[in-house]
């Protein structure tokens, strides 16, 4: 039987920093809040000329580097960003077209922050089923396009970047496992509540525009909700907790990453935490945090990698990976 693995890994941040310092000066917050509260200490945010599929392109590119792969082996492109570029095309077909590959299946999935580990589930299914043989899968966003930058509430959280997994054919599994749930009844609590087809005469008619968050709320379910998640993960792969040798969660909370790491007996030297140098990145933080580790060696090959994510909609998953 044919699995995926993972054969190269890549990311990219913009440029342009932005420390809590910086923020002191733009809204009434503290280095010492956001740090004691979310673990950020730093931010990166696009230059007016980047959009989310140019920061794609430099984290597909470095990915395919990394897994001795070139543009023409892609054949299939899926992309999860809540921040498209346009509301079409989409994100993976200007991807595509920045790559310069033609003709493959490229598409963007929106699921907010899980939008990685959705577009992961998606990609391992098609090379399982011998239709993929080189599957480009990348998580991208400018939520700096999105935030309200007058809300000390939710300014302070987000950062813009992008990371990519190359996913190709193995006799052995790679993606062991994916396990993706959502459930609308949450929207509220968090969302950006202007679209096409609802509401962009309210941005016309001058409405404040941004993230929407009620965050001690997300922030509770997030808690218990993974909790139930990384039970689900272990139990329907029949895996011990100390079989994991890396957890690689979302990023965006060091305080939600510290209960999940517990609920796993976990020391937080065995968990990716780069939250401090990015903020939330949604569907981007969790490539960024693996090509992070795999680059800095310490995630090597055949060692148990968990993902898990939580974000708007709400939309949460896991992914069970032999790196
Ligand atoms: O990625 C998708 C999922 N999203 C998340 O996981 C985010 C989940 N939520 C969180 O991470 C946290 O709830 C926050 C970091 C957003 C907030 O932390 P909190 O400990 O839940 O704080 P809070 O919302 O209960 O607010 C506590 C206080 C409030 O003041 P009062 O009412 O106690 O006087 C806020 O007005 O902190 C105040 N506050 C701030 N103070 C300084 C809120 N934002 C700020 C700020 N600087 N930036």
């Amino acid at each position: 039987m044919t699995h995926s693995r993972i054969a190269g890994t890549g990311s990219y941040l913009p440029s342009r920093l932005v420390t809590n310092a910086d923020l002191e000066k733009m809204v009434e917050t503290s280095d010492e809040w956001i740090r004691t509260r979310t673990g950020i200490e730093r931010r990166h945010l696009a230059a007016p000329e980047e959009t989310s599929s140019v920061l794609a392109e430099h984290a597909a590119r470095r990915a395919l580097r990394s897994a001795g792969l070139t543009v023409e082996d892609v054949d299939f492109i899926v992309v999860g960003t809540t921040t498209p570029d346009l509301v079409f095309p989409n994100t993976g077909t200007l991807l595509q077209q920045r790559l310069g590959i033609h003709n493959c299946p490229a598409f963007a999935l929106e699921t907010a922050c899980s939008g990685f580990i959705y577009a992961l589930s998606v990609a391992d299914k098609f090379v399982r089923a011998g239709e993929v043989k080189c599957a480009l899968v990348v998580g991208t966003e400018c939520l700096s396009r999105i935030v309200d930058w007058n809300d000390r509430g939710t300014c302070v959280l987000f950062g813009d970047g992008a990371g990519a997994v190359v996913l190709t054919p193995s006799t052995e599994p790679g993606i062991i496992a994916t396990h993706l749930h959502s459930d609308g009844k949450y929207q509220d609590l968090l969302k950006f509540p202007f679209g096409p087809s609802s509401g962009f005469d309210q941005l016309r008619a001058g409405v404040p525009a941004g993230i929407t968050m009620q965050g001690n709320e997300v922030f509770k379910v997030a808690v218990r909700t993974l909790s139930r998640l990384v039970d689900e993960t272990l139990a329907k792969n029949g895996i011990n907790k100390d079989q994991i040798d890396w957890l690689v969660p979302h990023q965006a909370n060091l305080r939600i990453i510290q209960s999940a790491a517990d609920k796993l007996d976990m020391p937080m030297e065995k968990v990716i935490v780069t939250v401090q140098d990015h903020g939330n990145t949604s569907a981007a933080s969790i490539p960024l945090a693996l090509d992070t580790a795999v680059r800095d060696g310490r995630i090597r090959r055949g060692q148990l990698l968990l993902m898990e994510t939580f974000g708007g909609g709400f939309t949460w998953g896991s992914a069970l990976v032999r790196y």
